[in-house]
């Protein structure tokens, strides 16, 4: 029985015993990305009283201008872990390439390895607007103890441990699932703790929100145009609501409180979309199908695909499951 109020150490303490394989190790891990979140958004909180806002003058592997605080909350993160030496490797959003991480006696043991988009949604952070963090663990394919490969990345998504988000919005919480449903916490500023606040979190089954860059409409294939319309035609509980804030942690988080749908397809101008699909979108299908919702790349199953490079992208249609499926319908040709 989950007790609301509980504090996010004592949760994690609690559902040690349920994971597969519990040796402590992944409960560290969540701790140590807890803390670092704590970190993160105490620097988020700051931004505009301190120089942290605005372009860090560098172009990232993705081909973006990084934001400084894209280069602190990556630099927050992969410190936090390092410094704990709980896992054995990490790719992130910002890194050219994946970091092995090796211990100081040389014999990393740790079995798992995590993927993060350290600060999403980088074009809201100079306007005030919720930003977020996505994380991704997944144990090692490799043998212990020797220095991580990119086959340890390039794993499909069903095969996550544990994923998550961090939202830092009106108030921040972490919300994430070890497969065994999602849960939210909200943080307390005054104590800095993480407390339960939204248990066993679900997708209803259907919903009223579409969330999508509609600016791209001219160059969408024609099933999303045909599914925008769909979407604003006046028939039956039609036309649904659009609502975009360009941080894909704060659009699903509230399409998945309120029941709605998050599309980035692909369009002439970007074969594959934008999203990533190792540190942005299995994360949230995972969480997604945890929370009864569903996530595709219009065809198939997210987590069922098996990623290629490391910063691949891939068109990402998420939320309610039935309206990922009539989505899909469209895309399909139905
Ligand atoms: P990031 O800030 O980590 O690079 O991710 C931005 C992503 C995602 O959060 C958001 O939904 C999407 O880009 C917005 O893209 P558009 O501005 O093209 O709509
Ligand atoms: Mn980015
Ligand atoms: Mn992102
Ligand atoms: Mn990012």
């Amino acid at each position: 029985m989950i007790k609301k109020n509980t504090t996010l150490g004592e949760f994690i303490i609690e559902n040690q015993s349920s994971f597969q394989y519990s040796s402590g190790e992944l409960s560290k891990l969540i701790n140590a990305i807890r803390l670092a979140a704590k970190v993160v958004n105490h620097e988020v909180n700051k931004a505009g009283l301190i120089d942290i806002i605005g372009n860090a003058g560098d172009i990232n592997i993705q081909g973006e201008d990084q934001q400084k605080l894209d280069v602190l909350a990556n630099d927050k993160f992969i410190q936090t872990l390092k410094n704990r030496e709980i896992v054995c490797g990490i790719a992130s959003e910002e890194e050219d390439d994946f970091i092995s991480i090796n211990s100081s006696d040389n014999k990393n043991q740790n079995k798992y390895i995590v993927l993060i988009d350290p600060l999403d949604g980088s074009s809201n952070i100079d306007v005030n607007v919720s930003v977020g963090t996505i994380f991704s663990i997944y144990r090692r394919v490799t043998p212990l103890g020797t220095t991580v490969t990119l086959e340890d990345f390039l794993q499909p998504g069903r095969e996550q441990i544990a994923a998550g988000y961090i939202v830092y919005g009106t108030s921040t919480m972490l919300v994430y699932t070890t497969g065994d449903g999602v849960n939210g916490f909200t943080l307390n500023p005054a104590l800095g703790t993480f407390y339960l606040s939204h248990p066993n979190m679900e997708f209803p089954e259907s919903g009223m929100i579409y969330s999508i860059n509609e600016g791209n409409y001219v160059h969408f294939p024609q099933g999303v145009k045909d599914y925008i319309k769909y979407c604003q035609k006046e028939e039956g509980d039609r036309p649904y609501t659009s609502r975009y804030i360009g941080s894909l942690v704060s659009d699903f988080h509230r399409n998945m409180i309120k029941g709605g749908i998050y599309l980035y397809p692909k369009s002439s101008v970007a074969a594959e979309g934008k999203l990533r699909l190792l540190y942005e979108c299995n994360p949230m299908a995972f969480i997604a199908e945890q929370a009864k919702g569903k996530a595709s790349d219009g065809f198939r199953a997210i987590l069922d695909i098996k990623p290629t490079e490391l910063h691949q992208r891939i068109p990402f249609f998420c939320g309610s499951r039935k309206m990922v499926e009539k989505a899909e319908e469209f895309m399909q040709g139905k």
